[in-house]
């Protein structure tokens, strides 16, 4: 089956001279998984955000497609409307709106009958946001920020959901519950690719998994051949579990030889 999104070769800059992306080349299949790992400043946010488009003139060099059609330096509201929804590591909630208002905004310009049963969707994955639906944006707690974020990205019904770093500085509950969510949306048939420096959480939800270093992916596999991995284990999933191993990441340095 052709991949949902095809990138190959793409080349980001930033100031026209910095290399954020150095011919980077993935594949998302549709209704899976996808998980790209890496560590500080690898490029993961950079890579969502050319996807996204939201990088002016960028990739620099390279394609983009997506459902089979070349979407590299499209406006980022037409990628938006192909069916790409972008939950930004910072949420890019309306901070002064209410919780409410910002699910609304979620369906601008959706016309079709099945709003009230994606409200119903959502609310059953996160059943607090119903009862703060009144409340400011900015007054909620960093994981209802992040299932907000979550939920205003389903109702724009995306055949693919990005999400950069869905569970960073949330308690472990509810990250978990985040990943719980994200599960049965995967489940629902949309498509998953998240960043993530949290490895083990990532993995254990993932079909399919990329490791990214300076701008490149070094390492790919299915979730499991990557949990077993020595390299993976010992630079990405640390010993005893979530903490990242302060020897850190490298595999790229580590085997030069890719
Ligand atoms: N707006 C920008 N202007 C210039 N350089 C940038 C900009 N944003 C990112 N970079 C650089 O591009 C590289 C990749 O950054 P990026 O934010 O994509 O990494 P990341 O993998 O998301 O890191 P983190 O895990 O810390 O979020 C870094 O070297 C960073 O300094
Ligand atoms: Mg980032």
């Amino acid at each position: 089956m052709d991949p949902l999104l095809k990138i190959t070769s793409i080349e980001t800059l930033y100031y026209d001279r910095i290399y954020a992306l150095r011919g980077l080349s993935l594949q998302v299949q549709e209704k899976e998984v996808f998980a790209v790992l890496g560590p500080n400043g690898a490029g993961k946010t950079t890579l969502l955000r050319t996807i996204s488009g939201l990088l002016k003139d960028q990739p620099k060099k390279g394609v983009i497609e997506f459902g089979g059609k070349r979407i590299q330096r499209l406006p980022p509201e037409k990628i938006s409307s192909l069916g790409i929804s972008y939950v930004p590591e910072d949420r890019g909630l309306f901070r002064e709106l209410t919780l409410k208002e910002n699910l609304d905004l979620g369906c601008w310009g959706r016309k079709d009958q099945n709003i009230k049963d994606d409200f119903e969707f959502i609310f059953r994955l996160f059943p607090i946001l119903k009862a703060r639906a009144s409340q400011q944006a900015e007054t909620l707690s960093g994981g209802e920020q992040q299932m907000l974020a979550v939920a205003r990205a389903m109702l724009r019904r995306p055949r693919l959901l990005m999400l950069d770093e869905p569970t960073l500085g949330l308690a472990p509950r509810v990250a978990r519950h985040v990943y719980d969510a994200l599960r049965q949306i995967s489940q629902t048939g949309t498509t998953i690719l998240l960043v993530e420096q949290n490895a083990k959480m990532a993995l254990g939800i993932a079909h399919f998994g990329y490791i990214m270093e300076s701008g490149r992916i070094v390492l790919e596999g299915t979730a499991q051949a990557l949990q077993e991995n020595e390299d993976v284990k010992e630079l990405y999933l640390g010993i005893g579990g979530e903490s990242v191993s302060p020897k850190g990441w490298r595999l790229y340095k580590k085997r030069r030889t890719w």
